[in-house]
């Protein structure tokens, strides 16, 4: 502590900077439980990385032709260390009837580009390196080392829910990430 500066003080500046210490005090213990809690919650979030499944509501599935890829969309939360983010994803959705069905991750096998469907070819084809997958998500050209991941799904009430997850790219076996 500077005893010149404290000499300079007159006693109500003091009481002033006494009051701020003891505010300073009792806000940091607030402060530690908001920044504290982050921290435990990224160190905990290290050790269990993989986030827990969750079945989530993909409209559009009653209204879906048979027989043919329809892009569906649904949201969902995604819990990333001790972040939430609320996200929306596509699948891509084959009807095959009312309880049954086929749903593949939109994302490419090969390095994780999003492909398409081309209904005149009757090919699934990723723009960027070229992957052509059949509507059965088997591969008919390119690099894709595996066919399209299929997601876990299940229809209750003639309403489809997605199991999201996602699989490391560019490897022949399909490892969720
Ligand atoms: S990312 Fe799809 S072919 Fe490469």
């Amino acid at each position: 502590m500077n005893d010149s500066i404290h000499h300079s003080i007159d006693p109500e500046d003091m009481q002033r900077r006494r009051f701020l210490k003891r505010a300073v005090g009792i806000l940091s213990v607030p402060l530690a439980a908001v920044f504290g809690y982050p921290l435990v919650a990224a160190l905990v979030g290290s050790i269990y990385r993989k986030s827990p499944l969750a079945f989530s509501k993909t409209p559009g599935f009653t209204a879906a032709p048979e027989g043919q890829p329809i892009e569906l969309s649904f949201d969902y939360v995604k819990t990333d260390a001790y972040l939430r983010q609320d996200v929306v994803e596509d699948v891509w959705v084959i009807k095959h009837s009312p309880v049954k069905a086929t749903v593949f991750s939109p994302i490419c096998p090969h390095m994780g580009c999003r492909y398409n469907w081309h209904s005149k070819m009757q090919e699934f084809i990723c723009p960027c390196h070229g992957s052509v997958f059949s509507v059965t998500g088997k591969v008919l050209g390119g690099p894709s080392p595996r066919p399209l991941d299929t997601l876990s799904y299940k229809i209750e009430g003639g309403t489809l829910y997605v199991e999201w997850e996602r699989f490391e790219p560019g490897i022949a076996e399909k490892v969720r990430i």
